[in-house]
């Protein structure tokens, strides 16, 4: 089996982490959740989840504060982790080795175990700080994925993009997402394209 650990922390697109959470559910991969304090107040202010809801999606929680987690050690085995969002201020820490909240502890285990880690980083425009973090981690084998809708697959709702990142996400793990909507080489006939309209935004 399958076993990530899913941290989601205080950028916006808390939905993101939800709905890699709620597909891992569906693919029976065993879940460990830290959401950061942030990352309640994003899931509240942005989704129609509780901060409760999404905890009942994962299979273990744990709270930002406890170091004695299982997550925090190395010898609990895993098979990786994703910061879904991740803020600016835990890319920072994970890239500097700061270890003094779960998340960033997590992350660092990680790393020292060399194992998978993927940071679904989320901020608009980027600073240079932000671009040497990223470039840093990428350097020691992190996956920066930033949460960029892609249009080849003609999302036709915010719902679809959605999906499609977290598709991608668990693409990185290896877990086959069903629901995808991949790029096979073949693009849409002149009449199909003419008779599409926008986005539908709800
Ligand atoms: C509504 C909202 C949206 C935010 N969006 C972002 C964002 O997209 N990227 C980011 O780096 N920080 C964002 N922040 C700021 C982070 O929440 C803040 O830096 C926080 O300290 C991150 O802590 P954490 O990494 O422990 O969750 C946002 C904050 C709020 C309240």
């Amino acid at each position: 089996m399958t076993r990530l650990i899913i941290a989601i922390t205080g950028a916006t697109g808390a939905i993101f982490g939800i709905r890699v959470l709620s597909h891992l559910k569906e693919c029976g991969v065993e879940s460990h959740l830290i959401i950061s304090k942030w990352a309640q107040r994003t899931i509240e202010h942005e989704t129609s989840f509780t901060v409760s809801e999404v905890r009942a999606l994962a299979d273990v929680n744990y709270v930002t504060s406890d170091m004695g987690a299982a997550v925090s050690s190395g010898s609990f085995q895993t098979d990786g982790m994703v910061v879904v969002p991740c803020s600016m201020r835990t890319l920072s820490a994970i890239a500097h080795g700061i270890g003094d909240h779960l998340v960033h502890r997590a992350a660092d285990v990680i790393l020292k175990e060399r194992r998978r880690l993927v940071l679904v980083a989320r901020e608009m425009p980027l600073s240079t700080l932000h671009l040497e973090n990223m470039l840093a981690l990428s350097q020691k084998g992190v996956t920066i994925l930033p949460p960029v809708p892609a249009f080849y697959n003609n999302p036709r709702s915010v719902d679809d993009i959605v999906d499609h990142i977290a598709a991608r996400v668990l693409d990185q793990f290896g877990i086959a997402a069903a629901f995808a909507k991949r790029w096979d080489g073949r693009m849409r006939s002149a009449a199909s394209r003419d008779s599409a309209s926008a986005i539908d935004v709800p």
